[in-house]
């Protein structure tokens, strides 16, 4: 993933407080900049997050090489990397499709590639919570085309499991598979393995439960489809990318249409959604400039009334909404569903509160 020159770590600031999961036992620096973090404790099933950042107009890469990846979407924004590490240091297993890795070669989906400067305070947390401190990274390919020369397979910093199709695994094999490197091939007809076949392999090889599905959309699409995101952390990053009208910008789910036929809408009813934020000036931030250089950060939560409960925002670049789905899966019925989404606006400017 590349860097940009760090900006300085401002905590952010929640509004709100759940009261939903336990409370993690976060190291002092993580816990001054993130304030505390809740999670469920799943014993029989998985608990499967998601965690993207996307632009106002709902782009989340660019898809232009050389700026593909999700840090062009954030401005390379300390925040939403110092989030993106926190939920990787909690994470038993992270998923990604073959699309992510093109984006990010030279990557490894631990909490310390992504922001080294806390490495040492997620792999205290990561110990605290009895967990490794490199979570099991999956990689998902129907075809088998991926370089294994990687440093994700190839580095031995972490484990590594490819989840592909029969074809892609006989590929795969001409290439001669590194130590670290366990591949397990699906029967599929069409190159694409269902996202609950791909969870199954996942909890076959872990018996941590906690899965955080970093993407990319496509792959996100296929959980969605299946209805296997609890809980979809969302970085909303103000800054207005655009499409040109062949353009192959990609949004938050690719290859799944869902509204009106089959809409997710329990997932902006129970747990708030990306209009649950929304900037009464759009303007990026542009450096020195004061005004509009607020990160908002929302741990958000709706409430019967169909409300926002739970929001947070800190003082420094991006935004970013955290939105819980608990029972998404298993459709609990909370309260809430079928309410209208709740809105709320924020006036940017370092020291403004959300109004
Ligand atoms: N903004 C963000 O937060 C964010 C997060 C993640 C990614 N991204 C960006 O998104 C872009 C990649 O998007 P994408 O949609 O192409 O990514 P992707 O889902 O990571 O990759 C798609 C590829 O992954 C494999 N794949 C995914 N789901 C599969 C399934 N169910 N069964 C079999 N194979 C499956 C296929 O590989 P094969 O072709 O090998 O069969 C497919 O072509 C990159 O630019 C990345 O940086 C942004």
């Amino acid at each position: 993933m590349p860097r940009r020159a760090s900006t300085p770590l401002a905590p952010l600031q929640k509004l709100f407080e759940t009261k939903r999961g336990k409370r993690l036992p976060l190291p002092p620096k993580l816990a001054r900049l993130y304030g505390s973090l809740r999670m469920p404790q799943p014993r029989t099933h998985p608990y499967v997050l998601s965690n993207f950042v996307t632009t106002m107009d709902g782009v989340v890469s660019l898809n232009v090489k050389g700026h593909a990846s999700g840090g062009d979407i954030s401005g390379f924004s300390a925040q939403d990397r110092m989030v993106m590490g926190l939920l990787r240091a909690i994470a038993d297993v992270v998923i990604i499709g073959a699309g992510t890795l093109g984006a990010d070669r030279q990557h490894v989906w631990t909490a310390r590639a992504i922001f080294p400067e806390l490495a040492d305070d997620y792999r205290r947390l990561s110990k605290a919570l009895g967990k490794s401190e490199a979570p099991l990274n999956v990689i998902v390919s129907g075809s088998g085309e991926i370089d294994l020369r990687l440093p994700v397979f190839a580095s031995g910093k972490v484990q590594t499991l490819i989840v592909t199709t029969t074809a892609g695994a006989q590929r795969m094999l001409k290439q001669g598979v590194p130590d670290a490197v366990e591949v397990r091939a699906m029967r599929s007809s069409v190159g694409t393995i269902a996202a609950s076949a791909i969870l199954e392999e996942v909890c076959r090889l872990s018996p941590g439960k906690l899965i955080l599905v970093e993407g990319g959309p496509r792959l996100l699409g296929d959980f969605y489809a299946q209805r296997l995101i609890d809980e979809q952390f969302l970085t909303l990053a103000p800054q207005i990318a655009g499409r040109d009208t062949d353009d192959r910008r990609l949004g938050l789910v690719m290859g799944q249409a869902f509204a009106p036929g089959r809409p997710r809408g329990e997932l902006c009813v129970t747990c708030g959604a990306a209009a649950v934020i929304c900037f009464c000036d759009t303007r990026f931030p542009s450096p020195g400039r004061a005004g509009y250089d607020a990160t908002i950060h929302a741990d958000s939560e709706v409430g019967p009334d169909g409300m926002i409960r739970d929001a947070g925002i800190a003082p420094t670049g991006r935004c970013a909404a955290t939105f819980a789905s608990p029972g998404s899966r298993d459709g609990n019925g909370l309260p809430g569903r079928g309410a209208p989404m709740a809105t709320k606006n924020w006036h940017g400017g370092p020291s403004r509160t959300p109004g």
